[in-house]
């Protein structure tokens, strides 16, 4: 199992350790597995000039898996896009064709009073949200600030998917369902625009070839809304880049906190880059308060996805499981009674269950 580790920025570098502990933890337990270090984000603009540095890439096509901290800082805030952290992420995905994203929204039974809904709205929380990565209108062309005729500027971004792109993230889609509660939920704006309705056309007859699955459609407003109002009628919601990074924002504050869940974004051959659904948080960073748990749980993604090793994936998770019904809490979901630990200690804790 040969690992690129991309720390990137902020609390990356904290969390990111205490989940290489856990790999090196079963790696001690007799796993092949090789860990190499990299930069991103503005890290790597700061060791290379660049977001995403050629040696970074080259170790990321090389290896079997990634795993990824998280990019951003206001000191990169100014920088000329180009040279922004959040590029770097941007381009490790394209550049991998990570075109499959899986975030996970699921809530653990010791969570359900961080959630602001309702426990019995969200107790037994389970949906899979699959963005496509890789196209939309974060990679569509042609984009820029241009000045009219009339002499006024404008701002112009363009939204586009090619049959291909949803094809393959339909597929991943229904096969997904099929070993869940086997509904998917397509997510579009199909009332309004074009691509949209081009991407319903095509889930639907891919969802064809899936008989066995309850395929549905839902505008975006909607689904937006349906999320805090019933979340728990979701199984799948299979959507495009930006909805999807939208949506997966608010499916995660139903689970009681961001810090909690792990994402894994696959290409065609379930090579995978796997991080946390959080950001860099570069207002909590270095003071050992973040919490390490969602990129843990990624490290168990990367087992189920990649390597195709289920029982450590459970393993991990059951380890998770375990030190919060000890009672272990980072600040992010510390309630009355629990006990307030630092992203080290809950590293500890994990390791030490594992
Ligand atoms: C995410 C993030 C990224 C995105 C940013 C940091 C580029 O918000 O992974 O959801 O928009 O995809
Ligand atoms: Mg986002």
């Amino acid at each position: 199992m040969k690992i690129a580790v991309l720390p990137g920025d902020g609390i990356g570098t904290e969390i990111v350790a205490q989940a290489a502990r856990v790999l090196e933890a079963l790696r001690g337990d007799g796993l092949k597995i090789e860990l190499e270090y990299a930069h991103i984000g503005g890290a790597g603009y700061d060791a290379a000039g660049d977001p995403f540095p050629a040696a970074t890439e080259k170790l990321a096509l090389a290896a079997d898996a990634v795993l990824l901290g998280a990019v951003g800082g206001y000191q990169y805030d100014t920088l000329p896009r180009p040279m922004r952290p959040e590029q770097g992420l941007l381009r490790i995905r394209k550049g991998l064709g990570l075109f499959a994203n899986l975030r996970p929204a699921l809530l653990y039974p010791e969570l359900v009073n961080a959630s602001t809904l309702r426990p019995e709205a969200v107790s037994g929380l389970d949906i899979m949200i699959l963005r496509e990565l890789t196209g939309d209108i974060y990679f569509g062309q042609p984009r820029g600030i241009r000045t009219l005729d009339n002499g006024e500027r404008e701002g112009f971004d363009t939204m586009r998917y090619s049959e291909s792109e949803i094809r393959r993230v339909a597929h991943v889609g229904f096969r997904i369902a099929r070993k869940r509660n086997k509904k998917v939920c397509s997510v579009d704006k199909a009332n309004v625009l074009d691509t949209s309705m081009f991407w319903r056309e095509i889930v639907t007859g891919v969802g064809k070839e899936y008989p066995d699955i309850g395929l549905s459609h839902m505008y975006v407003d909607n689904a937006a809304m349906q999320l805090v109002r019933a979340p728990k009628q979701f199984d799948v919601i299979l959507t495009g880049n930006i909805f999807g990074d939208i949506l997966s924002d608010e499916a995660s504050m139903l689970t009681g906190s961001i810090g909690m869940l792990p994402s894994a974004s696959l290409d065609a051959n379930n090579k995978g880059m796997y991080e946390p659904c959080h950001g860099s948080a570069p207002d909590i960073a270095g003071k050992d308060i973040a919490n390490p748990l969602a990129t843990i749980l990624s490290v168990a993604m990367m087992m189920r996805y990649t390597f195709a090793r289920e029982d450590i994936a459970q393993r991990i998770e059951d380890a998770v499981r375990k030190v919060l019904r000890q009672g272990l809490r980072t600040a992010d979901i510390y309630e009355d009674g629990m006990r307030k630990v630092g992203c080290a200690t809950m590293g500890d804790a994990v390791v030490k269950s594992l």
